[in-house]
């Protein structure tokens, strides 16, 4: 199996962690995008989507889901989302596609995160991909100083903006001791919206796909 057909075995897998009738939260990405594909074989048994970036969004309306604002929406039993690096606490590095403000956000409200991932993104030690800060423009320099005197290298991502109209600094060469004390550091930076570790809330369930079949791990 090739790392595609590891993305969506793991994301076919997710369809099971679906609640009937609820509202489903989803991520971000080519991971996700497999869910999406998925989850419109039971659009009828689900009541919508809450999205985590226009691409989703977009992708979830065209397969004829509905698609409600945060706002709109009581609960969200469940969330679905990939990752670029989890470790085996479930602590994740996110937004290698930029969507990681609203990805935290919808996260955050959700009940239970379900992590879709090939096995690629098991790692011992987060940092070896490095870690998308999401910065209001005006604060760029300053920003960059400071993840600079965390150690880190940083590069400003490339003709990019978020969905919110701000810029990424992908911050390299971090060692990340600890993850839940790096996200608050990084995330009291002034200037910065969010950054993309996800330690104080990580994932709950791990779908890992490797060429022996789904693990699911929790
Ligand atoms: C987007 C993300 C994605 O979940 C992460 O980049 C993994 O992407 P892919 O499923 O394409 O490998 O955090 O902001």
């Amino acid at each position: 199996m090739n790392q595609d057909e590891l993305k969506r075995a793991a994301a076919l897998a997710a369809l099971a962690h679906v609640v009937r009738g609820a509202v489903v939260g989803v991520g971000t990405g080519s991971t996700v995008n497999h869910f999406i594909d998925g989850l419109a074989t039971m659009r009828g048994e689900i009541a919508g989507a809450v999205s985590s970036s226009e691409a989703s969004t977009q992708r979830l309306s065209a397969l004829g889901i509905p698609v409600f604002a945060l706002d709109e929406v009581e609960s969200i039993p469940v969330y679905v989302d990939g990752a670029d690096e989890i470790d085996g606490s479930f602590n994740m590095i996110k937004g290698g596609g930029g969507a990681l403000t609203r990805e935290k956000i919808v996260a955050a409200v959700a009940e239970r995160f379900v992590c879709i991932c090939d096995a690629s993104k098991r790692v011992e030690r987060l940092g070896h991909f490095p870690l998308p800060v999401e910065v209001v423009p005006m604060a760029r320099a300053h920003v960059a100083r400071q993840l600079a005197k965390l150690g880190g290298r940083v590069v400003e991502r490339a003709d990019f903006v978020t969905d919110n109209g701000n810029l990424i600094l992908d911050v390299h060469d971090l060692t990340i001791d600890d993850p839940v004390a790096l996200e608050s550091e990084v995330d009291h930076i002034a200037g910065v919206v969010t950054n993309g570790l996800f330690a104080r809330r990580g994932a709950d369930v791990l779908l890992l796909a490797t060429p022996q079949g789904v693990r699911s791990l929790a």
